[in-house]
Order: structure tokens, then C-alpha cells, then sequence
């Protein structure tokens, strides 16, 4: 997510400009930028990749760049890799639009297509600059006519904040599934992207809804629909602080982000999914040519992003057959190394060669793109040949770069040690990818998956409106010291994860099981009142889990049971139940790692733990 600021005021606009940035830093960025429109009406811009410095050093804390109106924009890349180029604001060709954009122009392709043929080119890669061209071609002297024009060519998330040239007094917003809001200052008016970066300068804001335009000036924030019918808006008072404001009221990041999961699932699936359902997977270059010689996937990660490995193995079997084998990074790097034996000179056949080759692919899954165990087995099969993919959420990190083809994931950026929206954001991709190679290896596309992953954002919103629930539970077991987590085929994969929160951040010493594996030893485990949380979300699967929670029940564990709404069933099975929306059997894990992802976050609460940064871990492991 990028940070974004706006001012028209008395005074100049750069340095409030700068400062409100600054405020936005914790949102993490690989760029930044500032634009104003000068006494002389011309717009000026400075910009440059790298920290927030780099830009004061350029401007002298934004001295040099005089106006009293202007933008400024801190970029966390998801089309173009960081650059000066790419950072914003973008200009229009001919200079007479200059905008900063947060979210994603699902169709700017096709606008851009319309905009070179009708003369204009582009600097940058990115879909913000053709936005400013279109400002710039239906531009009719009229910013607010203009603008309502252009937005309903639009198709995707966009907050976009935008200066004309020879306005000298006033600037425009324009909202659509991303945050925006309006602050009313004593020596001018705002608009942000957060209230973090209005705060030290004013309590009263307006909150500002999709397809709302506002003409912003020293004076007045005038607010307006998509028809330009004037709106009133209820002045909201915010009393935050700044340090909460960063978490825009929200206790931790941790929650915050395991409420951005709807915006970073629709963010990461809505340019991905065309009007009839096709895939769309950005520039990746799996075709049937190549893919009908795969032999066998590899899918490598570490922690949470193994896990994610272990779902989109299923999920990659169930949709096309081909053979998946999911590793942890830093064991999978030591298996095809050079300690591989020898041939016998004598020997008079031919070598097997290695088991991985040019028709091996490996899928190489990351959050930050930085973990050193993830990069050593990239570059490790690399070295054999092997064709590799990477879903990351660092645009331009390591793994990015280093892969042959990357899908990224548009999460924003996650602050909290503990992944959650990456996690989800990780899952949407590996379904997709799944469903792409099905298709281009010539099965039937499940287009019931694609139009059920279209419904997740809102169900995740559904699930967080039901946290108390589980907070409740995790308050009941605020002294449990250990805990179990079980789960049979996708949902096996979803207990680890379970497991992993409640570890890493409420230090419980928490375990999961594939649910038939409970025989085999670790049911010697369970006493009375130990907790167990059983995730029985797959129908062809649920009476085996079923039994399991009854081997468990009856040697005293307390049970909560992971399950879909209409098992009522559960209810005579565990002590506790929780019911996701029905879904597509593959997608259940988008749901069913909710509940869970909140049991570990009020866990920790309960105990007094640091949420955001547990004990020993950090949010991207660099060493090995
Ligand atoms: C997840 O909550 C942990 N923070 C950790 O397991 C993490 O998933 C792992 O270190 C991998 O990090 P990456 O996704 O940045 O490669």
C-alpha cells in the first residue's frame, strides 16, 4: 500500500508535504516523490527511489519546490520495479495533470493501447502514468468534469490525487477501494491516505467514500458524487495519537493486517481474473509446450510460506496430476548439492542424470523475498537447470529477481513478524497458478473456483466481524501450555499455520498433526483438558476427522472444531465450534486460517506477549 498526501493552504506546500510522508514511512516504500503547482502555474516535480532523505537532500527539505498546492506519494512498487522513473507523481505528456495513485488500474493496458494511438507515450511502467494521460486527453478546463470522465473508464482500486496546471489554489481526490481521507487544518486543508499522516496537524477530518470527488482549497474541502452533486459530510474527530494512528486505531499491526486480508486478496486476485474468467498471470511464460514435459513440481519455502507450499500442493495435484513435492528451503538445498555420487567411468549405460532438469519447475514462495534459505535453493537449482517461479510480495527483492518468471502477490507491505495477509495473499496466487497450468495443459477450467475466490475478500470480512468469538476462546486458554492442531488434506496444511501464530507470538508450545497420524504416537499426548483444534473443513474427509476428535474427546482434550457452516454435526463432536462460509474445497484455507490467525493474535494478547515483534524472530530471516 502507498502513502499518499495532498495540501492546498496558505503556505508552502512541500515541506507539509515532506513531513506527512514521513508520518507514512511505516508503511514501508521504495520511492518517493513530491509535486506542486508553482506561482507560474507550471507543475513541478521531484521524485527519486530510495528513503524519504534522499528526496530533502534533493529539495532542501522542500524548499526548492515552491507552490502553495501539491501531492507527494511514498511507492510501494507492484507495477514497475522501484525507480526514479516509476516513483511517483507521474505527469501527463504534455504537462498538464500530475497525480499520485494508490491500488491497482486493472485495465490500464487497454487505456494505454487507446492513449498511443491516439499520440501519447509513457516514461514509466507503471498504470499511474496513464491515468495522468487520460486526465490529460479528456482534460476540458473543467478539473472536477474532467476527472468523472476519466474514472468511469476505470476499472480497479485507485485513490488518486491529482493537480492541474494553472491551478495555483486547489487540488483533487478521487477514491475507490482504498483508503482516503480529507483533514481540515487551520493554515490549509489536507487529504491522505491514513489518518497517520493528518494527526499533528489536525483532529477534524472527513471520511471520505468510493466515487467521491473533492476540490480541495486553503479555504474548503467541497466534496462531491459522481454526478458532482455537492455532498455534506459529518466532520469525524479523531483523537490518536500518531504511533496509533500508523495502525489506524487498530491495538497491534498484526490485527490490522489480519483485517487488510480482504483489500490484499482483492488487490492480488482483481487483474488477475478477466471478464469470463480466463487467468490472466501477468508476463509469466508457463505454456503447454513447456509444461507438457514437467515431470515434477518442487515447491520451496520457510515457515509460513512452506505451508503455503504444502496447500498449493494439493490444490496443483487435485487440478492437473503433476507429481508436487513441498520442502523446506533450508533442507531441500543440502538433497542436490555437490556431495550428488559419481558415475562409473566403466558403467556402459547412459547417466539418469539429475532429478532435476530443465522439465523440472520449481515454485519458490516468499514474503519478503530476502530469506536466505529460499534464496540458497533458488540458486541451487538454478545450477541444474530448473525453471523457476516465485510468488513474492517485495517487489524487485532477491527471489523476484533472481527467478525466471515472479507473480506477486500485492499485499502491502506486512509489518508484524507474524504473516497473515502475505499468508492469504500467497494462497490466492497458488490457487490461480493452479488453475492456470490445469488449463493450459488442456483440462476443463473450474470456473466455480474462480467465480468462489471472487467471494473470499467479502467472507474474510464476514470472519473478522465474528473475532469476539475466538478472542472468548483465547481467553478460556490463556494458561494452556501446550496445544495441538489437527487437520487432514488441505486442511493439514492450515493446522501448521494454526500452530505456527500461536507459537511465534503467545510462545504456547503448540504441534500439528495430520489427523491419521494421531494413532501413531502423539495422541499419547493428550490429557485431560488439553486444548485441540481440529480443522474439518473437506466433506470427503470429515467423518475420519470426526473420529479423530472422538479418540481425542475421549482422553480428555477440549476441542474446537474448524468447520463449514450447515456440519452441525460438530456440535455433538467438539466443545466449541466455529462455522466458515461454504466455498470451493480448495479455497478453504483463504477461511479456515482466519479463525485461526485470531486465536493467536487474542493469545497473545491474553499473555502479555509483543505481538509484533516476538521474542527471537524477525520479519525476514536473511541469514541461513
Ligand atoms: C510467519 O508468521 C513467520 N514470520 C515466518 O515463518 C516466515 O513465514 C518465514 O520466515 C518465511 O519468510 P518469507 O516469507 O519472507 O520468506
Amino acid at each position: 500500500m502507498c502513502g499518499i498526501i495532498g495540501y492546498a493552504g496558505k503556505n508552502q506546500a512541500a515541506p507539509f508535504i515532506l513531513d506527512g510522508l514521513a508520518r507514512l514511512e511505516y508503511r514501508g516504500y521504495d520511492s518517493a516523490g513530491v509535486a506542486v503547482v508553482g506561482p507560474d502555474g507550471n507543475l513541478k516535480i521531484e521524485k527519486s527511489k530510495g528513503r524519504l532523505q534522499v528526496l530533502r537532500n534533493k529539495t532542501e527539505d522542500g524548499k526548492l519546490v515552491k507552490g502553495c498546492v501539491g501531492i507527494g506519494h511514498t511507492r510501494w512498487a507492484t507495477h514497475g520495479e522501484p525507480s526514479d522513473i516509476n516513483a511517483h507523481p507521474h505527469i501527463s505528456m504534455n504537462g498538464k495533470a500530475a497525480l499520485v495513485h494508490n491500488g491497482i488500474i486493472e485495465n490500464y493496458i487497454d487505456l494505454k493501447k487507446i492513449l498511443s494511438e491516439n499520440g501519447y507515450t509513457f516514461k514509466s511502467d507503471t498504470d499511474t502514468e496513464v491515468v495522468a494521460n487520460m486526465l490529460d486527453f479528456y482534460y476540458n478546463g473543467n478539473p472536477l468534469e474532467t476527472i468523472r470522465k476519466v474514472i468511469k473508464m476505470l476499472r480497479g482500486s485507485y485513490t488518486l490525487v491529482i493537480i492541474f496546471e494553472g491551478i495555483t489554489d486547489k487540488i483533487y481526490s478521487v477514491r475507490k477501494n482504498t483508503p482516503l481521507i480529507a483533514g481540515l487544518g487551520e493554515t490549509g486543508n489536507f487529504v491522505a491516505s491514513d489518518i497517520a499522516a493528518l494527526v499533528s496537524h489536525t483532529q477534524n477530518m472527513y471520511l471520505l467514500e468510493d466515487d467521491e470527488i473533492t476540490e480541495v482549497s486553503a479555504e474548503k474541502v467541497s466534496v462531491y458524487d459522481i454526478d458532482l452533486n455537492l455532498i455534506k459530510k459529518e466532520i469525524f474527530k479523531v483523537d490518536w495519537d500518531v504511533k496509533s494512528a500508523e495502525k489506524e486505531g487498530y491495538d497491534h499491526f498484526m490485527l490490522k493486517e489480519i483485517h487488510e486480508q480482504p483489500r490484499a486478496v482483492r488487490d492480488t486476485i482483481s487483474s488477475r481474473i478477466g471478464e469470463s474468467n480466463e487467468i490472466i498471470l501477468d508476463n509469466i511464460n508457463l505454456d503447454y509446450e513447456y509444461l507438457k514435459n514437467v515431470e515434477r513440481i518442487y515447491i520451496l519455502g520457510c515457515g509460513s510460506a512452506y505451508y503455503v507450499g504444502v496447500a498449493a500442493k494439493y490444490a496443483i495435484e487435485k487440478s492437473c496430476g503433476i507429481p508436487v513435492e513441498v520442502d523446506l528451503a533450508s533442507e531441500f538445498r543440502y538433497r542436490f548439492g555437490e556431495n550428488t555420487r559419481k558415475m562409473n567411468p566403466n558403467f556402459k549405460g547412459a547417466s539418469r542424470g539429475s532429478r532435476i532438469n530443465k522439465n523440472t519447475l520449481v515454485i519458490l514462495i516468499s514474503q519478503s523475498g530476502e530469506t536466505a534459505d529460499t534464496i540458497a535453493a533458488l540458486r541451487e537449482v538454478k545450477k541444474h537447470g530448473a525453471r523457476t517461479l516465485s510468488i513474492v510480495n517485495v517487489v524487485g527483492s532477491t527471489i523476484a529477481r533472481e527467478s525466471d518468471d515472479v507473480i506477486y502477490t500485492r499485499a502491502g507491505q506486512e509489518v508484524a513478524v507474524a504473516s497473515t495477509k502475505a499468508l492469504t495473499s500467497q494462497l490466492s496466487v497458488a490457487f490461480l497458478l493452479a488453475e492456470y497450468i490445469a488449463r493450459k495443459l488442456g483440462f476443463a477450467g473450474d470456473f466455480a473456483l474462480i467465480d468462489a475466490l471472487k467471494k473470499i475478500p467479502e467472507q474474510i470480512e464476514e470472519l473478522n466481524k465474528s473475532e469476539n468469538k475466538i478472542e472468548s476462546y483465547a481467553k478460556e486458554f490463556k494458561s494452556a501450555k501446550v496445544a495441538f492442531f489437527l487437520g487432514r488434506g488441505i486442511d493439514y496444511p492450515v493446522a501448521l499455520e494454526g500452530a505456527l501464530k500461536l507459537k511465534e507470538i503467545s510462545y504456547v508450545h503448540a504441534e500439528a498433526y495430520a489427523a491419521g497420524e494421531l494413532k501413531h504416537g502423539p495422541i499419547s499426548l493428550i490429557e485431560d483438558g488439553t486444548l485441540v483444534i481440529a480443522v474439518a473443513t473437506q466433506d470427503d474427509l470429515y467423518e475420519k476427522m470426526i473420529s479423530n476428535i472422538q479418540e481425542v474427546k475421549s482422553r480428555g482434550a477440549r476441542v474446537l472444531i474448524i468447520t463449514n457452516e450447515g456440519n452441525t454435526s460438530a456440535e455433538e463432536a467438539g466443545d466449541m465450534v466455529y462455522y466458515i462460509p461454504k466455498t470451493h474445497e480448495i479455497l478453504t484455507p483463504l477461511l479456515s486460517v482466519i479463525p485461526l490467525q485470531q486465536f493467536g493474535y487474542y493469545s497473545a494478547v491474553a499473555r502479555g506477549c509483543d505481538v509484533d515483534k516476538p521474542r527471537n524472530l524477525a520479519k525476514s530471516v536473511v541469514v541461513e
